[in-house]
């Protein structure tokens, strides 16, 4: 499985496996199939799972990495908000997610995440209408700024949507490269990488309407979960850490623990960097 390196396998595979005996995983967030191998592995045959993920290829990529347990696994290329249904059908017991894009998007399938290289501005996971083309040249500068400040807390967002304007009353920013050449020209040189970053990272969340999603699916897991039910949240950024806070620290019917990664592993896995795994049990 080379396409992409899960974060935290281990100690996501043991949270949400011990324990468990019969009753559905859901890997909300399937991609390459690394985290749910790693749940069959660690699990018996009454144990099924079912995996989800908006992207189509990278269901595709899933179905073959995980074709040796094909009796027990179930594809679902919808997005993860839409997960009542499968409680409303199945005795779910664990949910799992490992939030924001794998390595696959970014590096195969050219979709437009990245400012490293010049693809058309789409940035579209799967299901959605909206494009990070028609953001950029159709949105007006207070909601560019808007998408700026609040996805990506970036400071300078009035300058790079202002600047944006003008471009595009030239003519239409049509790919990532260009649009990383706006942003470059907008801020000093010394903090370019890092704006670039917060505003890619922005327009993927707008896009995709990213923290809705998990709002909606971690607020269905919560309340339709029985008692002894788990969830696995792997999140990567602030934005993201604040809605598990928000949806879990006034409920008195859960407990919720932290795990980093360790130092060797953010050694040899970029992406663990920034991640952290929520542990949430349901008393
Ligand atoms: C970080 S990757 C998961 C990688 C996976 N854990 C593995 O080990 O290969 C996140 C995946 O979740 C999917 N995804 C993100 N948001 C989603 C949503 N709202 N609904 C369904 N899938 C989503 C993305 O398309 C991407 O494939």
């Amino acid at each position: 499985m080379l396409e992409h390196v899960p974060v935290l396998p281990d100690e996501s595979a043991e949270f949400i496996c011990s324990d468990l005996v019969e009753g559905t995983i859901i890997d909300c967030t399937c991609g390459a199939g690394g985290h749910s191998k790693a749940f069959l592995d660690r699990t018996e045959d009454n144990v099924t799972l079912i995996c989800i993920d908006r992207d189509k290829d990278a269901i595709e990529i899933a179905k073959k990495n995980l074709s040796e347990y094909k009796n027990r696994v179930e594809f679902m290329n919808i997005k993860f908000s839409k997960i009542e249904e499968i409680f409303r059908e199945r005795v779910v017991k664990r949910v799992f997610f490992d939030l924001g894009i794998s390595s696959m998007q970014i590096d195969i399938f050219e979709k437009g995440f990245t400012y490293k290289k010049d693809q058309k501005l789409d940035m579209r996971m799967g299901g959605s209408d909206m494009t990070a083309y028609r953001i950029i040249n159709e949105y007006s500068f207070k909601k560019l700024a808007e998408i700026f400040r609040t996805f990506g807390q970036e400071r300078f967002s009035n300058r790079i949507a202002e600047r944006i304007i003008e471009e595009r009353n030239i003519k239409p920013v049509e790919t990532t490269g260009e649009l990383a050449l706006i942003i470059r020209k907008s801020v000093p040189r010394n903090l370019q990488l890092k704006t670039l970053s917060r505003i890619f990272q922005s327009l993927r969340i707008a896009v995709n309407e990213e923290l809705s999603e998990l709002e909606k699916a971690l607020s269905v897991s919560l309340n339709s979960l029985e008692r002894g039910g788990k969830i696995g949240v792997i999140t990567y950024h602030s934005l993201e850490r604040n809605i598990v806070r928000r949806l879990t620290i006034t409920r008195d019917d859960v407990k919720v623990k932290k795990k980093n990664p360790g130092k060797k592993e953010i050694k040899n896995n970029r992406r663990a960097r920034s991640a952290k795994l929520y542990k949430i049990e349901k008393l």
